[in-house]
C-alpha cells in the first residue's frame, strides 16, 4: 500500500514537473517572448505590415530602375519604424526591456535598409540588388528567432544558422 502511495507520487511528480521539460519543444517554447503590450504589438503589427509593403514597392520598381522609387521605399523603412516613433512613456519601457538580440536584428534591418537607399540614389543596379536581398535576409534572421509562432514555417529552419 505504503509503496504504492510512493509510486503514484513519483509519477505524479514525474509527469508535473520532469516531463514538460523532457518533451520536444512546444511551438511557442521555442520562441523566446517578447512580452509586448497589446497595444505595442499591434502599432508593431501594422509597422510590419508597411515594411512588407516597402519591400514589394521595392522588388517592383527594381526591375523597372525605379531609383527615386527604392530610395524612397527604403528610406521610409529606415525612418518610420515602430522602434523610432514617438511612444508613450509605457510603451517606451516596454520596447527598451526587449532583448539584446532582438534590438541588433532591428539595427541590421536599419543598416541594410539605410545601405539599399544609397545604392539607389547612386543608380547602382547591381549594389541595389545585393543589398535589397541582405534586407530580406534581416527580415528572416529576425522572424526565425523571434516570430515562430507567427510563422511557423521556420521551425524546422534552424534559425539564424542559415547562410549562404
Ligand atoms: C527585429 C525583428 C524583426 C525584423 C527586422 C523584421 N520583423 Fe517582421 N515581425 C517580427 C515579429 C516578432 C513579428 C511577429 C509579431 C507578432 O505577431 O506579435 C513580425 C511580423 C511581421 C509581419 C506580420 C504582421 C501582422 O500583421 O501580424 C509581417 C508582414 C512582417 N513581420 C514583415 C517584415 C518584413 C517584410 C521585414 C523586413 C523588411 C521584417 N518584417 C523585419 C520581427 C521582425
Amino acid at each position: 500500500m505504503r509503496l504504492r502511495t510512493v509510486a503514484l507520487f513519483v509519477s505524479l511528480a514525474i509527469l508535473t514537473f520532469v516531463t514538460p521539460r523532457l518533451l520536444p519543444a512546444e511551438p511557442s517554447v521555442s520562441t523566446p517572448s517578447l512580452n509586448m503590450s497589446p497595444d505595442l504589438q499591434q502599432l508593431f503589427q501594422a509597422e510590419m505590415r508597411e515594411l512588407l509593403l516597402g519591400t514589394q514597392r521595392i522588388a517592383g520598381a527594381l526591375p523597372v530602375a525605379n531609383w527615386d522609387g527604392i530610395a524612397d521605399s527604403a528610406m521610409a523603412m529606415r525612418n518610420s519604424y515602430v522602434l523610432d516613433q514617438k511612444l508613450t512613456t509605457a510603451q517606451r519601457h516596454d520596447l527598451e526591456q526587449l532583448p539584446e538580440q532582438f534590438k541588433a536584428f532591428d539595427e541590421a534591418f536599419h543598416h541594410r535598409a539605410e545601405k539599399l537607399a544609397h545604392a539607389a540614389k547612386a543608380k547602382d543596379a547591381e549594389a541595389v540588388s545585393f543589398h535589397f536581398s541582405r534586407l530580406l535576409d534581416s527580415c528572416v534572421a529576425c522572424h526565425a528567432t523571434y516570430a515562430k509562432t507567427r510563422f511557423p514555417n521556420f521551425r524546422s529552419e534552424g534559425g539564424t544558422e542559415h547562410r549562404h
